[in-house]
């Protein structure tokens, strides 16, 4: 043996006995942000107050209801993987959704098949187009793009199981009611004016149909990812939903283990990819964090290990995302160092 194989001898019997104790120890387990609350505390505060007054964007109106929305709403939560919760402004305010709910679903398919059959039957690759484009369903080879934009929710929706739609729907129900630890309910008012003018969704399901990239009827699959979409959630309870994420797919409030630990990559990943949909890129590049948006004006960012952030504030900008709550969730993540492919948030100097 040479004086290098030696040496890489050497390392490769050394490596466990570097890494074990520190992965096993007490410090290793403990929630990054409990030791610093107060820091947490100062910059959602700063963030709050700086864009509080942002009046940019404009409310989401091709679905009615959401151009009813107070656009002066405005409430941030940040839940810790140990559950510490820090709120402000309007965060009791039951919002739709919208398309945040995609990234449930695409966990309870997860759940229920596996991996790699959603990944065979939806994708993962981002459009680089609008959420609702038609185009990228004629496209893109796999036709579905990913779970994230409009054919392929509607398509991860037709996977999940049950004897009729009345079913399936209560166990998509169930589910973020677990993910979020509390019971969420259907806003009525919302899911019907939804479904009075979803005719491009349904369009979008037909074309899935031709190209047989959808697994059940395609207007019973609309008319539930429809109801998802209606579901109501505040800030605190969608910054939980983000937490459990966050948590490795355990509930940080209630301590159920809600999402399989090995789908958890496959979510964060897609949300990456496509969770701003055409301005995921950008938003990488400046933030860093798995996030998911929706046009109700909600956004959550996970930041694994640590926690979540969730932001209500209804104006959006041209891609459909809410405008206070990117600019929020930017400056918090900056302020803690959350970015994941920041060398310092993983305690590289
Ligand atoms: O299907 C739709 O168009 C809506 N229910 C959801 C779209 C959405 O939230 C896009 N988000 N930014």
């Amino acid at each position: 043996m040479n004086r290098v194989q030696l040496r890489i001898a050497l390392t490769l019997t050394l490596l466990p006995a570097i890494f074990v104790p520190v992965r096993l120890s007490a410090q290793a387990q403990r929630s990054p942000v409990a030791p610093r609350r107060e820091q947490v505390e100062t910059v959602v505060r700063q963030a709050y107050e700086r864009f509080k007054n942002d009046t940019s964007g404009k409310n989401a109106d091709y679905i009615p209801y959401l151009a009813q929305v107070d656009s002066k709403l405005f409430g941030v939560a940040l839940v810790s993987t140990d559950n510490q919760v820090f709120t402000l402004g309007d965060v009791g305010y039951a919002f739709s959704i919208q398309s945040i709910s995609k990234v449930f679903t695409l966990a309870l398919a997860m759940e229920e098949l596996g991996p790699d059959q959603v990944f065979q039957r939806i994708g993962a690759e981002p459009t680089g187009r609008a959420f609702n484009s038609v185009s990228a369903v004629v496209d893109m080879p796999t036709h579905t793009g990913n779970a994230l934009v409009n054919a392929g929710a509607i398509a991860t929706t037709s996977l999940i199981s049950g004897k009729d739609a009345d079913e399936k729907w209560s166990k998509i129900l169930a589910f973020y009611s677990k993910v979020a630890g509390e019971k969420l309910t259907l806003i009525e008012d919302v899911y019907k004016s939804e479904a009075a003018t979803n005719t491009g969704n349904k369009a979008l399901s037909m074309l899935l149909a031709k190209y047989e990239r959808i697994y059940a009827d395609p207007f019973e699959s609309v008319d539930i990812y429809t109801k998802q979409c209606s579901v109501g959630v505040n800030a605190t309870q969608l910054a939980r939903m983000g937490a459990t994420l966050a948590n490795n797919g355990v509930n940080p409030a209630t301590g159920e283990h809600v999402i399989k630990p090995e789908d958890i990559p496959h979510i964060l990943a897609t949300m990456t990819m496509a969770g701003l949909y055409d301005s995921s890129g950008g938003w990488a590049w400046h933030v860093g964090l798995p996030a998911k948006s929706g046009v109700g004006g909600g956004i959550v960012a996970v930041a694994p290990g640590k926690g979540a952030i969730a932001v209500f504030a209804p104006r959006l900008d041209e891609a459909g995302n809410s405008v206070k709550a990117q600019k929020v969730i930017e400056y918090v993540a900056n302020g803690l160092d959350y970015n994941l492919y920041s060398p310092t948030s993983v305690g590289l100097k």
